[in-house]
């Protein structure tokens, strides 16, 4: 029951009509037994500016960020966290005693999305299709004790994308255009973090004949069977969709700010209810 003790936590973003955190957030919020409410916030991109003295003066518990403010947000925090710092970019805020610090949960999130089916991901040869926000915290999480090459329709972004990480985590991160067929052979998992495959015509990054023996992620999640995935399922491969990663993105926010591990048997079963209809 929402009372004068319920504290708050906001999604900000634009849009944020079609986001399924609320659903999540609020899922595990009742399962736990914690007074607490999630709720999405529609910010222009003028009001920023006014969010984080907003929320202190308020006494909001913390943030989701997402597009396009990731990496807009940071200059109005008063820390970030070694991730955020990392990676740029914020997907997360706490407002603890005044001071807002950022985190960034996404990259973490797909590698516990990962781990989920297959055990540590570690030493793999791991191609990440995007150069975008996405791409961007899943490489730089990946790269750490992974091989990662980074294929993009614009060559130019994963070049700077794979040098800026090459040189921050101290490991050699390749580039590619989207044509892979040089590489592919020695690729263990795919990772499709592009927005390609949300569209019902889109057609897919690879096909079958390319994905026998491999592990293939799509960081798509509506739908949650996309083209690649239909590609991998075709050639027996593992298919792993998006869902998990938005799962584990917000299940590590929602430590940040409760301390607390959500059931995750809860939060899926909440946006499944959702994506089905
Ligand atoms: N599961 C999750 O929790 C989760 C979390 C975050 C994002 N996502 C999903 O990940 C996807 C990317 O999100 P983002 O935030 O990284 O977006 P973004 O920053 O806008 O980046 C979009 C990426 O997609 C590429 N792209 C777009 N259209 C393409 C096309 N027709 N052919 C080839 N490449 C194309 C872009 O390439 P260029 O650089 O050449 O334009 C860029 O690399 C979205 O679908 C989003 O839903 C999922």
């Amino acid at each position: 029951m929402i009372n004068a003790s319920t504290k708050l936590i906001g999604l900000i973003g634009n849009p944020v009509k079609h986001s399924l955190s609320p659903i999540m957030h609020n899922a595990a919020f009742k399962d736990k037994n914690l007074n607490y409410v999630y709720l999405a916030f529609e910010v222009d991109k003028d009001r920023l500016k006014y969010v984080i003295d907003g929320a202190k003066a308020l006494g909001i518990v913390g943030f989701n960020v997402t597009i396009p403010y990731k990496v807009d947000i940071i200059k109005y925090l008063d820390e970030l966290n070694e991730e955020a710092k990392l990676i740029n970019a914020v997907n997360t805020i706490k407002i603890v005693d005044d001071k807002a610090i950022g985190y960034n949960t996404d990259g973490i999130g797909a590698r516990r999305a990962l781990e989920e089916k297959i055990g540590k991901v570690e030493n793999y040869n791991i191609l990440i299709f995007g150069a975008g926000g996405a791409a961007r915290a899943v490489a730089f999480e990946l790269a750490k004790n992974n091989n990662v090459v980074i294929a993009n329709r614009t060559v130019e972004k994963a070049k700077s994308l794979a040098e800026e990480i090459s040189k921050k985590l101290n490991r050699r991160v390749e580039y590619s255009g989207l044509n892979v067929d040089d590489i592919i052979e020695d690729i263990d998992i795919v990772i499709n973090a592009t927005s390609v495959g949300m569209k019902k015509d889109d057609k897919p990054l690879l096909t079958s004949d390319k994905l026998k023996n491999k592990i293939v992620m799509d960081l798509v999640y509506s739908p949650l069977e996309t083209v690649l995935l239909k590609e991998a399922k075709k050639a027996n491969a593992l298919a792993i969709d998006g869902l998990g990663m938005l799962i584990y993105q917000g299940a590590e926010a929602f430590k940040i700010w409760t301390g607390i591990e959500p059931n995750i048997d809860v939060t899926r079963k909440a946006i499944l209810e959702v994506l089905k209809k």
